[in-house]
């Protein structure tokens, strides 16, 4: 994992992870962001700020509002082109547990894709798809990925899928992030989740697009 202690803008281009320490509000989040690309538009962006709060609110039916564990993903995995990047600000970590899972595909899946890759049909809560998308893109070369009630794969892919799902479970790492860390991740390259946890947690979250696109 890359920690940048400072600011050093030539650093943090094309890294898979980036933590940022100290971040005290969210406008400063905001703007380390926008040094990785343009911010992308969420629908829950109440104040326009770029940047959605994830806090629990258990009587919302959207699983990452829960307390429970969030299997490694990618973002917004049912559009054409997901986000690039997707950041994080820990305002607030929980009393137990709440770890971020982070899984890199390019160094468990990669080398054997041709075997394990398969097609599955990916939603939201936002959004119904009815299109079949790889889990692995080769023309593109990135992954998309959740294991959710939002993902419907083919019947012949089943087994591709469950071999997938064990490998991601077993090489799985946990970080343990602190109040004002700020954690940036390709989006198509880094499957990000978190541990079940007892306490407040509060998150803030940005998608963001890179420039060159
Ligand atoms: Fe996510």
């Amino acid at each position: 994992m890359h920690c940048y202690e400072g600011r050093n803008e030539s650093n943090i281009f094309n890294k898979q992870v980036s933590l940022f320490k100290n971040v005290r509000t969210k406008e400063e989040f905001v703007s380390i962001c926008k040094n990785f690309g343009s911010i992308l538009h969420q629908k829950d962006d109440f104040d326009n700020s770029g940047s959605v709060e994830i806090s629990t609110r258990l009587n919302l039916d959207k699983l990452a509002y829960q307390n429970v564990e969030l299997f490694p993903h990618t973002d917004r995995s049912s559009t054409d082109n997901p986000p690039d990047f997707v950041a994080m600000w820990f305002e607030k970590t929980a009393k137990k547990g709440g770890e971020t899972t982070l899984f890199f595909p390019d160094d468990h899946l990669l080398k054997d894709i041709d075997n394990l890759n398969f097609c599955a049909k990916f939603s939201s809560e936002n959004d119904s798809n009815n299109k079949y998308l790889p889990f692995y893109d080769h023309s593109r070369d990135f992954f998309r990925f959740r294991n959710d009630d939002h993902i419907s794969v083919k019947k012949e892919d089943e087994e591709k899928f469950n071999e997938v799902t064990n490998i991601i479970r077993e090489n799985t790492v946990k970080v343990k992030t602190q109040c004002g860390d700020c954690l940036i991740l390709s989006n198509k390259s880094v499957f990000h989740g978190r541990s079940s946890f007892i306490g407040d947690r509060v998150i803030h979250r940005v998608l963001i697009r890179n420039y060159d696109e």
